[in-house]
């Protein structure tokens, strides 16, 4: 893993939309389609669960559709619509059909009536957005009053920039380096040969600061662990099985 620190001001949500679009190929072939441990065991269940009953949801940067797949499989009566930026991410969506519906956007500017949705997903998402306020102002918008907001991300204290195993060989300790936490940061990080995406972190107390601000009540905060299934496909982590890898909020829109 390498942290290619790069300031705030140098990384724009173009950049993001053309990292997706050149690396979504690599993406679904490591994160989708029952390739990725954490998906299937872990993050699609808990999302499922976290929406209830709800009846019309927009899935926000649906990415190739796993989420909104599940969703729409969980209910009969259900409506899901997927919107994402990236093309290469809609037209694997389109192919692996399952009933959703398919909108290209960009999360910032919405293309919905306000009130159109009782629920909102966003799965790992915003740790790519650079406007996460606008962002959120849009999807307060879009929900009716008493809808939910379920809302997933890396878990910000270990995905800090410059957050990482440390392997000192001279003390013989492994271990995982946190960088610092309380200040926003873009950066740009290979996550493997030649496919780099930009990563956007913010402590968890701007996330629930600017829903506080916008009437979205947190309900429920989880913070699982990493699942036998993960561990045993990266065995470093079993020294981390202690800590959280995901947050997952799920917010209601106050009336
Ligand atoms: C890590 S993928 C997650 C995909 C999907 N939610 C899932 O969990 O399978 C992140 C997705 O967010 C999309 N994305 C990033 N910024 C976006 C924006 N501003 N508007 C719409 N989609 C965006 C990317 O194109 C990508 O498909």
């Amino acid at each position: 893993m390498t942290a290619g620190g790069v300031s705030q001001s140098e990384v724009s949500q173009s950049d993001v939309t053309t990292a997706w679009e050149r690396h979504a190929g690599w993406w679904q072939a490591h994160h989708t389609a029952g390739e990725d441990p954490e998906y299937e065991d872990q993050i699609i269940p808990l999302i499922v669960e976290q929406c209830g009953n709800t009846h019309r949801i927009l899935d926000l940067g649906c990415g190739e559709g796993q989420v909104a797949r599940a969703l729409v499989a969980a209910r009969s009566d259900r409506e899901v619509i997927g919107l994402d930026i990236a093309h290469a991410q809609l037209l694997t969506a389109a192919t692996r059909g399952g009933g959703l519906r398919l909108l290209r956007g960009d999360l910032t500017t919405l293309p919905f009536r306000s009130g159109s949705f009782d629920g909102a997903v966003a799965c790992l998402v915003f740790d790519h957005v650079v406007d996460f306020e606008r962002t959120l102002d849009e999807v307060t918008r879009v929900l009716t009053p008493g809808g939910i907001f379920v809302f997933l991300i890396n878990h910000p204290l270990m995905q800090t920039p410059d957050s990482g195993w440390i392997d000192d060989q001279i003390l013989g300790e492994h271990y995982w380096r946190v960088g610092p936490y309380a200040v926003d940061r873009v950066w740009s990080e290979e996550i493997a040969p030649g496919v780099d995406f930009p990563f956007v972190h913010r402590p968890i107390s701007r996330y629930i600061n600017a829903m506080a601000a916008r009437g979205l009540l947190v309900e429920e905060m989880l913070e699982p662990l990493p699942t036998p299934g993960f561990v045993a496909m990266a065995t470093e982590y079993e020294e981390l099985v202690g800590i959280p890898r995901l947050l997952i909020m799920r917010l209601r829109r106050q009336p």
